[in-house]
Order: C-alpha cells, then sequence, then structure tokens
C-alpha cells in the first residue's frame, strides 16, 4: 500500500509573512485519512517555514538543488545545505527548470545522485509537452527523461525516490490531464520502472501526478489505481484549496 504523497510547490511566489500563514494554517490542520503533505517554498523562506512547521506532520521540500557538495558556485544551494535547515525532500528537473532556465537531462541526473547520496529525498519531475503528446511522442519523452535522470542508479540507491508526472501543456494552464490519459502515463512509468528496477521496487514508488490540480478535480485524479497523490502550484497557494486537495488524498489513501 502506497501512501499518497501530496506536495505545495510554492515557486517564486509569497511573501515570507505569507509563507509563514500558510505553513501555520497547514501545521494546525492534521488531515484525515492516510497522506503525507509537504511545502516546497522558495529557498530563502524554507528556515522561517521550517520554525513554523516544527514537529508537525507537514514536512519540507526545495523546489531545487545543486550537485555539488561545496565551493565556487554562486547562487546554488547544496544538498547538505538543505538538511541542515530541515529540508526532507528535494523537487528536481521540474519543467521550469528544464524548459524555463535550461537544465539538461545530464544535470538531472547529477543532482539526483547527489541528492539520494545524501540522504534528501528526491521528487524527479518528468512530462512530455503540447507537440509532443500532439505527435504521439509522450510515452518516448517521459521514458527517455526517466533512463536519462535515473541513470546509473540502483533500485537500492532510489528507495527514497519519489516521481512527479507533470504533463508542460497541463502545468499552471488550468488544463489538467483527465485521469485516464494522468492513468495511462503513470501505468507506463510504474512499468518502465519494473523493467529497469524490478517489480518489488516499482510497486513501491510513489508516483504524483501534477499540472494544475484543484480541489475540484483532486478525488478524480487520486482515484486512479497509479496515482499516489499530486504536486501542486497554484493551487497550494491558498490553504483551503489545499487542504481539500489534501483530503481528497487521504480519501483515496484510506
Ligand atoms: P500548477 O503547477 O498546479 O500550478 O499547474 C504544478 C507544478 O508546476 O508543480
Amino acid at each position: 500500500m502506497r501512501i499518497p504523497f501530496v506536495a505545495g510547490n510554492w515557486k517564486m511566489n509569497l511573501t515570507r509573512t505569507e509563507a509563514v500563514a500558510l505553513a501555520k494554517k497547514l501545521a494546525e490542520t492534521p488531515p484525515t485519512g492516510s497522506v503525507e503533505v509537504a511545502v516546497c517554498p522558495a529557498f530563502v523562506y524554507l528556515l522561517p517555514v521550517a520554525q513554523t512547521i516544527g514537529n508537525s506532520h507537514v514536512r519540507l521540500g526545495a523546489q531545487d538543488v545543486y550537485f555539488q557538495a561545496k565551493g565556487a558556485f554562486t547562487g546554488e544551494i547544496s544538498c547538505g545545505m538543505l538538511l541542515d535547515v530541515g529540508c526532507e525532500y528535494a523537487i528536481i528537473g521540474h519543467s521550469e527548470r528544464r524548459h524555463v532556465i535550461g537544465e539538461s537531462d545530464e544535470l538531472v541526473n547529477a543532482k539526483l545522485k547527489a541528492t539520494v547520496a545524501s540522504g534528501l529525498k528526491p521528487i524527479l519531475c518528468v512530462g512530455e509537452k503540447m507537440e509532443q503528446r500532439d505527435a504521439g511522442k509522450t510515452k518516448q519523452v517521459v521514458k527517455d527523461q526517466l533512463q536519462k535522470g535515473l541513470a546509473g542508479l540502483s533500485a537500492d540507491d532510489l528507495s527514497l525516490l519519489v516521481i512527479a508526472y507533470e504533463p508542460v501543456w497541463a502545468i499552471g494552464t488550468g488544463r489538467t490531464a483527465t485521469p485516464d490519459q494522468a492513468q495511462e502515463v503513470h501505468d507506463m512509468i510504474r512499468s518502465w520502472l519494473g523493467e529497469n528496477f524490478g517489480k518489488d521496487f516499482a510497486r513501491q514508488v510513489r508516483i504524483q501526478y501534477g499540472g494544475s490540480v484543484t480541489a475540484a478535480n483532486a478525488a478524480d485524479l487520486m482515484a486512479q489505481k497509479d496515482v499516489d497523490g499530486a504536486l501542486v502550484g497554484g493551487a497550494s497557494l491558498k490553504a483551503d484549496e489545499f487542504l481539500k486537495i489534501i483530503d481528497a488524498a487521504g480519501r483515496a489513501g484510506s
């Protein structure tokens, strides 16, 4: 039984006061049912948010991480620094990092290797663009991202791995994948993991869906066999909306 995992990706949003207030509300509202919850604020707000969530059920994640441990890498943040401020998770290869900032699969792979070696839990994002879906290339694109992102790592290395399937065309657009479209790709991801890392490994890996998840569509998405939670952007910035999504995941997980 995989416990659903709902993570809020706050991206470059909220002020410190807003981030702390949102974290406080979430920490004060334990979920019903079985669901894990995390928030991923901007780097500069990790510490105040960590202090706010304390030992509550809410976990802390970063939106990115660099693969080097220390040194002359201006502007970057290491796994050790994230662990030091209380992070448990790091998002890696988000579509905005790949397509806006220009991160390669090789960089994603280096970040993944550093993350698992440090004990941080990676949330590896994969997903196709609209034109790739239209061209019938969704599975090929996602498999390619998985293969390159996870290259050189074993099932043991990846015991803490979470995958987020986020079709690029659904992120921040209000255009969600249908539950069937999500399930089809999640099923393919799990099969690919089974072929490459073994069936037992594939069975326990959590695969989140991301891309315009809202309180209105969360329950239908979570009801899919291979959808184990959500990576939520816009809807995670409003406490009431995010709590409803957490609730839908908790009900699906019980
Ligand atoms: P969205 O973002 O929920 O605003 O579409 C999801 C994400 O980018 O993780």
